[in-house]
């Protein structure tokens, strides 16, 4: 395994909110690591100590073999960031924003112009290039940030929610795009509140909550530690449904049945999947039970989330933080 960012009991607190309370994770060079978490997980201040923008209180991480307090500038030359807020100039033309760029990591005059004008064709803003960026929609800044990234195409790429304001259209072409540049062999490094995002671009997952990572896995791991599928049933009418969860109790290792009686609805957890399916069908049907549905159900990683969070993803990309979940003591962890 070829490792592209490493990071080791990270810590960080501002004044008395520890943002990363011990942060340990690994990137593989040519992937993609997404990390969820909901707001205030400490996705954005984990993003800004990769990109040498803040300073770890305690711990250490390396990107590309750079430390990134002792070789910061080094590290700043091999990667590409687009923050969670557009960093765009708002008085500058498009061009002029990626031009910029290509001044800081240092390219030639006609070697940023070139790159500019690619950046420009790929994020669709060509027409807009020339216009100044105050007169462009949240969605163009959004697609001019995360194109500003991509001027130097640096190995790493970090993308703090880069298809947030983006509508589903531009989403897809960004998803497309930056499959395109690992293909390629780039590393990305995003972070995401949108789990179909996740379960898409992701080779691997880091699940982050108050500063910890609390979940890490491909998509399918953390759907496997749910424990397999849910077989659900929907008995008919006329048909007895007591008996129908017995027959549900009966199946694979016996797992208890979730039963809602009012939608007449049976689901079990199973590992066998098909299998389990058809023996239920065909023990009901024995038993002379008719059904209205039959289906197998793959967790999403929705249902992950919410069992390794105690909480819902929340699709809002905003700032808003989230009010103090009260069940479990507050959201914030003091220093
Ligand atoms: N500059 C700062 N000063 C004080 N507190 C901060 C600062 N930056 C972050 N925090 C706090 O640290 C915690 C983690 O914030 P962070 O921005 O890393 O979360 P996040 O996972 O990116 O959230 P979101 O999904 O809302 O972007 C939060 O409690 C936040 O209020
Ligand atoms: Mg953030």
């Amino acid at each position: 395994m070829d490792v592209m960012i490493e990071a080791q009991g990270l810590r960080k607190a501002f004044g008395r909110t520890l943002a990363l309370a011990g942060v340990d994770m690994i990137a593989e060079t040519g992937r993609v690591l997404a990390l969820l978490g909901p707001n205030g997980a400490g996705k954005t201040t984990l993003v800004r100590v990769l990109a040498t923008l803040l300073r770890p209180d305690a711990g250490w991480a390396r990107v590309a073999g750079y430390d990134v307090v002792k070789e910061a500038n080094a590290l700043r030359s091999v990667i590409g960031l687009a923050g969670q807020f557009a960093a765009v100039d708002e008085n500058l033309t498009g061009r002029e924003n990626l031009e910029l760029v290509g001044q800081l990591y240092h390219l030639t005059k006609p070697v940023r112009r070139q790159r500019a004008q690619e950046v420009l064709e790929l994020f669709g803003l060509a027409e807009a290039g020339n216009r100044l960026v105050k007169t462009y929609s949240g969605g163009m800044r959004r697609r001019l940030d995360v194109g500003a990234s991509l001027v130097a195409k640096p190995p790493v790429l970090i993308l703090d929610e880069p298809t947030s304001g983006l509508d589903p259209r531009s989403r897809i072409d960004l998803w497309q795009f930056i499959e395109g540049l690992v293909t390629d062999g780039t590393t990305v490094l995003l972070t995401t509140q949108y789990l179909d995002e996740a379960d898409r671009l992701a080779d691997k997952i880091v699940v982050l909550d108050v500063g910890k990572v609390i979940a890490e896995g491909t998509s399918d791991q953390l759907k496997d530690r749910l424990g397999g599928d849910r077989l659900e049933v929907r008995v008919g009418k006329s048909s007895r449904f007591e008996e129908a969860v017995q027959i549900m109790s009966s199946l694979d290792d016996g797992a208890t049945p979730q039963v809602d009686a009012p939608q007449r609805r049976i689901s079990v957890p199973t590992r066998e999947g098909a299998l389990t399916l058809m023996v239920a069908a065909r023990r009901l049907d024995e038993a002379g039970i008719t059904l209205d549905d039959i289906s197998l159900h793959r967790p999403s990683l929705d249902d992950v989330f919410l069992a390794v969070t105690g909480h819902v993803a929340t699709e809002d990309a905003g700032a808003q933080p989230q009010p103090a979940d009260a069940g479990r003591g507050g959201r914030r962890r003091t220093a």
